[in-house]
Parts: structure tokens; sequence; C-alpha cells
């Protein structure tokens, strides 16, 4: 129970590793948040942690929309009577090179990768000051350390995403609030199974360890950053990618 009593929203979490956080959420005593665009597949991964036994509430959300962000915030606080937790986890794809790519394409993906994140942010964090402090884990990626051809869009997300969570931490560390970014490598989800066949001898040369990641393998983490236990961690990087980055 090491999540015991913190209340979280999780976005993303009809999904992958969203799913996979939200589930070892509630298994480590959260009261869990969980918002998707996609609201049937999410009202399935709740009714999971529900017949299991845990406290979750599935609320369909379009990250990009700052009015949801309001309303989502407010249920939360209804319902639960506070903010510990932000987990910024929905994000999409965008297999494009910078001469392949419209202007729309780049800003969908900004919109969902980055402002849905900078928007979560905006909204938790006074709920956050009100309860005397909180944890934001912004889901990155290794795209947002390391180049990545064939993704210039989302790799500009991610990294704009790194760099914000090190300013929010610098923002708000005196009112214990700590922002930290988590960077995962190839990890088997909806979003990467497209890719899998094509792309697995590119992904097996960059990956030291000689297997991709599970959700559960970045879960893990995210639960640790959720949790007391990394208090005095803020403004960090969490790598959880095999190895890709260590060359
Ligand atoms: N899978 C990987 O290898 C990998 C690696 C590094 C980083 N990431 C990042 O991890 C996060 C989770 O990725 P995943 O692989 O689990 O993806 P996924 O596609 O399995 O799940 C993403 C979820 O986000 C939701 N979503 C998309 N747009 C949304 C919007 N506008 N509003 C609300 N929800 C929306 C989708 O419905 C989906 O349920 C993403 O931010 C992704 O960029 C993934």
């Amino acid at each position: 129970m090491r999540l015991q009593g913190k209340v979280a929203i999780i976005t993303g979490a009809a999904n992958g590793m969203g799913a996979a956080e939200a589930k070892l959420f509630a298994k480590e005593g959260a009261k869990v948040v969980a918002t998707d665009l996609n609201g049937e597949k999410l009202n399935e991964m709740v009714a999971e942690i529900t017949a299991n036994g845990g406290e979750a509430v599935a609320l369909r959300q379009n990250v990009t929309s700052e009015e949801e962000w309001k309303a989502i915030v407010a249920k939360t606080v209804e319902l639960y009577g506070k903010v510990d937790v932000l987990v910024n986890n929905a994000g999409v794809a965008s297999p494009k090179t910078m001469a392949d790519m419209d202007m729309d394409e780049w800003n969908k993906v900004m919109d969902i990768n980055l402002n849905g994140c900078v928007l979560g942010m905006k909204y938790c964090i006074p709920e956050m000051k009100k309860a005397g402090g909180g944890s934001v884990i912004n889901i990155s990626s290794i795209g947002g350390i390391v180049g990545m051809a064939g993704s210039s869009p989302y790799t500009a997300a991610k990294g704009a995403l790194r760099a914000l969570s090190k300013s929010a931490a610098v923002e708000y560390g005196k009112d214990r609030i700590r922002v930290n970014s988590v960077h995962p490598g190839i990890i088997v989800t909806p979003m990467t199974a497209p890719s899998m066949a094509s792309a697995m001898p590119y992904y097996e040369a960059h990956t030291q360890l000689p297997y991709m990641g599970e959700p559960e393998d970045v879960a893990y983490g995210v639960v640790f950053l959720a949790s007391d236990e990394s208090r005095f961690m803020t403004g960090a990087e969490l790598v959880i990618d095999g190895g890709w980055t260590a060359l």
C-alpha cells in the first residue's frame, strides 16, 4: 500500500502504460481518477480495478480541452476532496520526418503530447498547493532525450515536456510539489504494436537488454515517483529504456 490515501489523476488510462499505471496505483491503495478519449475501453479498465477491490472512477476526457481539464479537476475534488498526483500519460505517435510533415500534424501532436500536459499542470497544481503538496509525473520518452529519425513532432513535444518538467519543479518546489519526467524506451503497447514487426531490427539494435519493455516496467517507476519514497526527487528524469540511451 505505497499510495494509501493518495488521489491520482491518470490520463490516457484506457490502454498501454496508462492502464497499467491505473491498475498498479489502485493496488497500492490510491484513489484513481482514470481519464481517456476512449470512454468504452476506459470503462472496461476501471471495471477490472473495482472488481479487484480497488477504488477508481472512469471519466472521459480529451486532454487538449481546457474546459474538460477544469471539469476533471473539479470532479476529482468533488469525489475525493483533493488532488495529490497527476500522471500526464496520454499521448500519440507521429511517424513523420520534417519534410513529410504538415503543420496540421505538428499542431495535433503538440496539442496532445505537450499542451495537454501543460493544461493538466495548470489546473492540478493549485489543488496540490491547497493539499500541501503533490507529485506530477510527465510521461516523456527517450525521444525527449536523444534524436529519433522519423519522429520529429513527437520528439519535439517530448523534449519540451522534459524541459517544462524541470521549470515546474523549480517553480513549485517550495510548495512541496514535485515534478519529474519519465522516459520509456520501446514498450509493447497499442501505440507501438503497428511498428513492432517492421521496426524490430531497429528496436533490437538500440535496446541493450534482449527484450522490449512491458507497460508494468514503466508503471513501477511511476508508482515510485507518486509515492513518498521519492520525496527528495524533483526535476529529475527517470529513464526506463532497456539501455537505449546508454550508448
Ligand atoms: N509505447 C512506447 O514505446 C512509448 C515509449 C515512450 C513514451 N511513450 C509515451 O507513453 C505514453 C503512453 O503510451 P502508450 O504506449 O501506452 O500508448 P497507447 O496508445 O497504448 O495509450 C495512449 C492512450 O492515450 C489516449 N489518448 C490519445 N489522445 C488523447 C487525448 N487527446 N485525450 C485523452 N486521451 C488520449 C488513447 O486513447 C490511449 O488510450 C504516451 O505519452 C507515449 O508517448 C510510449
